[in-house]
């Protein structure tokens, strides 16, 4: 669908689709571009033209395979990448020659899997083990970063670079001492230090892995920077950040977030959200909003109470709309009992129960993700 604009409201992450006035510079009728970068807005808007067309990209994902059809092999997919970034930041740590065409097989066979149902690989990176935190952090990026392109309309060699990305952007941290990497607590003054340190290190590690992609180096290297220049290495501002740095950026801090660690809890994705479009002088709204219409209002594993005074769980995002996504029912919250799990499609009329808020599982004392996997 496409949707008419003032050039002036052009933002990052846009798809451009025809020019009006149509300029000589473009002789192409086809037009169609993402805005990738602060100078493509700063071109735009020193032409004459007026008015320009986005897509629209709705929340009709296209699925080439059924979601539990896609879960098997989503499941070896996951098993493997953690074996894999684990012995790849292994051989880094002790020195040995590595190549990046050890993680080539297994970025394209993430890509693979988003493009035929990203649901499955959404899903299970949901299931988390707060001990291996570093490597599946790696996967979850990968997975959210492919996702993200995906919904901007990158092509499968484009989602590859982001995938790839995605999965080396904390490569560097295998250089930084484990006593810190897997400290039980928050990291003094000095320890932080010597963990921001692994951007420097991935610079080195782009160089030694002859890593030539853009987007890569850009994810890998930006995406600890923030719009009004408080984040590291170089306190790069927004003109000079790119899409694909600030695309990491939001889903490394989403990821972190959402994790629980030994010394802090996890914080609900629609709260993380929220302090994302709060946080306007770090993270860029129009950016957020994109990422927001990917994984929805409420993500997947997100745990609702419903106007029924049932509990459910998130388990999928529909065409419906964001405030509409697929639950689980688990839990009946007046008689405080498990009922058998139902699934069912949230929709606007009256037939059906809506959302009305989010809960805390723990406090239910309800093990939510092992209801995330219809067995
Ligand atoms: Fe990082």
């Amino acid at each position: 669908m496409l949707k008419k604009i003032p050039v002036s409201k052009l933002k990052l992450g846009m798809t451009v689709c025809e020019i009006n006035p149509h300029p000589k510079k473009f002789a192409s009728s086809l037009f169609e571009t993402i805005i990738t970068h602060q100078s493509q807005l700063e071109q735009f808007q020193k032409t004459n033209i007026e008015y320009v067309h986005i897509k629209v990209r709705d929340k009709k994902h296209l699925k080439t395979v059924s979601l539990q059809s896609e879960l098997k092999q989503a499941k070896t997919i996951k098993k493997d990448s953690i074996q894999i970034i684990k012995s790849f930041m292994n051989d880094i740590r002790l020195g040995k020659q590595v190549s990046i065409e050890y993680v080539t097989p297994l970025v394209s066979q993430i890509v693979q899997s988003i493009i035929r149902n990203e649901e499955a690989l959404l899903t299970l990176i949901q299931l988390k083990n707060k001990d291996q935190y570093t490597y599946e952090h790696s996967l979850r990026t990968s997975v959210l970063l492919t996702v993200f392109a995906k919904q901007l309309g990158y092509n499968a060699e484009e989602l590859n670079m982001f995938c790839m990305g995605g999965f080396l952007l904390d490569i560097g941290k295998a250089k930084v001492p484990l006593s810190i990497l897997s400290k039980p607590s928050m990291l003094n003054a000095q320890e932080l230090a010597a963990a921001q340190q692994h951007i420097k290190i991935n610079y080195k590690l782009i160089e030694e892995l002859a890593i030539d992609s853009e987007t890569v180096i850009q994810i890998m290297t930006e995406h600890h920077e923030r719009l009004d220049g408080s984040g590291y290495p170089c306190n790069k501002t927004s003109s000079k950040l790119s899409l694909a740095g600030q695309m990491a950026a939001i889903v490394d801090t989403y990821d972190a977030c959402a994790s629980d660690r030994v010394y802090k809890k996890a914080t609900p994705p629609h709260k993380i959200l929220q302090n994302f479009l709060y946080k306007q002088q770090l993270f860029d709204n129009s950016i957020v909003n994109i990422f927001i219409h990917c994984i929805g209002i409420y993500p997947i594993s997100s745990f609702v109470s419903l106007s029924n005074g049932q509990l459910a769980l998130v388990i999928g995002q529909t065409e419906k709309g964001l405030l509409y996504p697929n639950i689980r029912i688990i839990f009946d919250s007046v008689k405080r009992v498990y009922i058998d799990p139902i699934d069912i499609q949230l929709r606007s009329d009256a037939d059906v129960p809506q959302i009305v808020g989010v809960e805390d599982p723990i406090k239910w004392g309800i093990d939510t993700y092992s209801f995330l996997i219809n067995q």
